[in-house]
């Protein structure tokens, strides 16, 4: 058995008990999880990727001149690297620090980034970036931390506040931080990107409840739940649900949990801000300077923050 299944069960079954039914979006990303959210970054309603690398190919000299050659390079959730790639020839940093919580995920994909760029010094660092950390090693480089994808969205506000200041001290004084930040816009937008025709977003969201029934033997009827997801406007943000379709039981490693029909198990927050918004929340984190770059609707922000 996993060493960290007692307590990570313990959490499921905690956010199963709660008014607010809900399950940690970290149970996402299985395998087949991760396969299908690179599925929905391909679908046309879901504009936030191809946006962001193409605001990264487009301002790609500016924002190297920006950040400057040589610096210490660390991306939050190094992910599939695509977007990292893009930057590299540019930027040509010192070293390259990809930070990821999965192991395999994160060898795999550093090695294979350190055959294609063979000039570059690739420091593979497998932790959990919301904690607080330390670099395991020390280099005399501005430090330049990276964070596309808006995953910041996935944060609440006081957690946002709260990640922005660590990275800020991670840097520190003279460091920065490159951020993708999805907008605010248009609600049938937002609704649309998470509501994706083909269903792919669908099966992502309800592909958490196979992720549980593997890893803790729990008995969820997939077909029993559906996809929920609805910006709310007074909260800023696209929330995430799977509905019960029916008054139902189910097991988890022997604790039978009820739902109601209807009743919703809430999995993900994708908070969307104003652009002055989110520079007052890192100015709030004691970065000082901005620059933003954007699309010509304005759907998608590019920050760098010293
Ligand atoms: N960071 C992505 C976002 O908020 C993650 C995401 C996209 C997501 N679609 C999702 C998370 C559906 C949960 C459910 O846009």
């Amino acid at each position: 058995m996993n060493p960290d299944m007692g307590t990570s069960l313990e959490e499921i079954l905690q956010g199963l008990c709660e008014t607010q039914k809900t399950i940690s979006s970290k149970y996402f990303y299985d395998e087949h999880g991760s396969e299908l959210f690179m599925e929905i970054t391909r679908q046309p309603e879901y504009y936030l990727t191809r946006t962001e690398i193409g605001l990264l190919r487009h301002y790609a000299d500016e924002i190297t001149q920006e950040i400057g050659e040589d610096c210490l390079l660390i991306e939050y959730g190094s992910g599939s690297s695509e977007k990292i790639r893009i930057l590299l020839e540019n930027l040509r940093p010192m070293a390259y620090v990809p930070l990821d919580i999965s192991k395999e995920y994160l060898a795999a994909a550093a090695g294979a980034l350190a055959l294609e760029f063979p000039w570059l010094e690739v420091h593979a660092t497998c932790l959990d970036f919301t904690d607080d950390f330390r670099l395991p090693f020390t280099m005399d480089a501005k430090r330049v931390a990276f964070f596309p994808g808006s995953s910041i969205g996935n944060f609440g506000r006081t957690e946002t506040g709260e990640f922005l200041g660590r990275v800020r001290r991670l840097v520190g004084q003279g460091g920065g931080m490159l951020i993708g930040v999805d907008l605010k816009k248009d609600p049938a937008l937002l609704n649309a990107a998470y509501n994706d025709a083909n269903g792919i977003t669908e099966s992502f969201n309800l592909n958490i409840l196979n992720h549980l029934n593997e890893k803790f033997d729990a008995d969820f009827d997939v077909s029993e739940f559906e996809h929920l997801a609805e910006y709310e406007a007074d909260r800023g943000c696209v929330a995430m649900y799977l509905r019960s379709r029916a008054n139902q039981e189910v097991d988890i490693a022997g604790t039978q949990i009820k739902f109601s029909a209807g009743e919703r198990i809430h999995t993900e927050n994708s908070h969307k801000y104003f652009a002055d918004e989110f520079i007052d929340m890192a100015r709030d984190a004691g970065f000082s300077e901005h620059k933003l770059w954007t699309d010509a609707d304005e759907w998608f922000g590019v920050f760098y923050l010293s």
